[in-house]
């Protein structure tokens, strides 16, 4: 295993998480240099980090010859001039979430770093928390049957920063900041492959003073007629709330990643500021979490982007998989705005293009599909079938 190099792009909230998640638990990966437009906050940083350069330029940060991978953690509109100064240097590039700020941002980014030949990472961590991970390996290998309809929320009191509430520099609202995971997550679920075909989606500016919305709704359906549901808030009070369920013709998965996870305190003098990330109080009942960068999936997201470098392969959450997304959300804002069912606009599209909608029918005989079986509370058994030819429902106790 060689050691990775980090330079890192930003040093917000999120170059923090990284960086407590590069350089936690023995890990032999360090930031070596980090870019912050403010000298005083990347010294500081840097300090705190045993990190051993800082600059305030992001060209010196990607071209540091002693790093081997660049990690963006920059606000939105930022994303494009920081991947275009990757491919120019030749380096591999990871990129937080949303990789654009629309799909057109997103293509080119894809495009940049496959003409110059750069290992390109996107890092989406709630593809990656421990929870998703093993519920993916699971629903793959068949226990959930085939996969209907998945529900991806993430709803909180708003974001920290200026930038994300001016929708010029963020790209919108709460679909471009937190229906990103939503729509990634569900993709993940329902296969990557699968084609998503046209979305339907409300949205509203229900409380915060800003032009983009702070609540949305939105309905992703694809090929093979499996739909994906979103549900994202800037308004939602309480914390962070991350929550997913799929629903398959066998069986369904819920997770609660964050919220109520089975961790509750409950404290009258208080517990420090910080409890864990967006919750708005740190008296009376609270909800930590354990090991918050490992429960938001940071950890394993750079181990497969870090053994997928090595292997010289695909990580699982690629540029690609970014630009996918962007076009996805793309299509929401219209849908928006016309109030109707629009077709999510793919100019490239590599997974399959034979998937058609299913029915699944459950044959009982030679007669009847299988329409229901039900045990009453006597003690009854009743079966409802549908008979093939003609169509009709009938019912007999067994
Ligand atoms: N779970 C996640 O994957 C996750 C969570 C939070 C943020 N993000 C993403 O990370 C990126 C940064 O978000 P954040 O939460 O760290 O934001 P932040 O505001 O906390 O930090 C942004 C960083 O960029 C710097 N910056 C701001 N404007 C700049 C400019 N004009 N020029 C140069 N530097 C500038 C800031 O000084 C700061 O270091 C965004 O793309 C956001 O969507 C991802």
């Amino acid at each position: 295993m060689e050691m990775r190099k980090i330079t890192m792009l930003g040093t917000g909230l999120i170059g923090l998480f990284y960086t407590m998640a590069l350089h936690g638990q023995r890990s032999r990966d360090r930031v070596c240099t980090i870019y912050s437009r403010s000298e005083e906050r990347g010294k500081k940083m840097a300090e705190e980090y045993g990190i051993p350069r800082h600059t305030t330029s992001m060209e010196a940060a990607i071209n540091d010859p002693e790093t081997n991978v660049v990690v963006i953690g920059l606000p939105n509109h930022l994303h494009l001039e920081a991947v275009r100064m990757c491919a120019k240097a030749k380096k591999a590039v990871l990129c937080t979430k949303p990789l654009g700020r629309n799909a057109e941002e997103a293509k080119e980014m894809l495009r940049l770093v496959e003409e110059a030949g750069i290992f390109h990472g996107y890092l989406e961590d709630l593809a990656y928390t421990p929870k998703t991970l093993k519920a993916l390996a699971t629903i793959q290998a068949g226990a959930l049957g085939k996969i209907l309809w998945v529900r991806s929320r993430e709803t909180h009191p708003g974001p920290h920063s200026d930038w994300f509430w001016n929708s010029q520099m963020s790209g919108g609202g709460a679909i471009i900041d937190l229906g990103c995971h939503c729509i990634e997550i569900a993709r993940n679920y329902i296969g990557k492959d699968v084609m998503p075909i046209e979305v339907m989606c409300w949205a509203a500016t229900q409380v915060k003073p800003i032009e983009a919305e702070d609540h949305a709704i939105g309905l992703v359906k694809y090929a093979n007629g499996a739909i994906a549901q979103f549900e994202v808030s800037w308004s939602f009070r309480g914390g962070m709330d991350l929550r997913d369920e799929v629903s398959g013709s066998e069986g369904v998965v819920r997770i609660d990643h964050f919220l109520r996870t089975g961790f509750e305190v409950f404290t009258a003098v208080g517990m420090g500021e910080y409890v864990a990330e967006k919750s708005e109080t740190s008296k009376g009942w609270i909800f930590p979490v354990g090991d918050e960068v490992n429960t938001l999936g940071y950890n394993h997201m750079f181990a497969d982007m870090f053994d997928s470098i090595e292997q010289e392969k695909t990580p699982m959450e690629s540029f690609y998989d970014g630009y996918i997304v962007n076009a996805i959300m793309d299509a929401c804002y219209l849908s928006a705005k016309t109030k109707k069912w629009e077709t999510v606009d793919l100019a490239i599209w590599r997974g399959r293009t034979d998937i058609k909608e299913e029915r699944i029918l459950i044959e009982y005989n030679a007669k009847h599909y299988l329409v229901k079986e039900e045990q009453l509370p006597d003690g009854r058994k009743k079966i409802i079938l549908k008979k093939k030819e003609g169509g009709k429902i009938v019912e007999k106790e067994v």
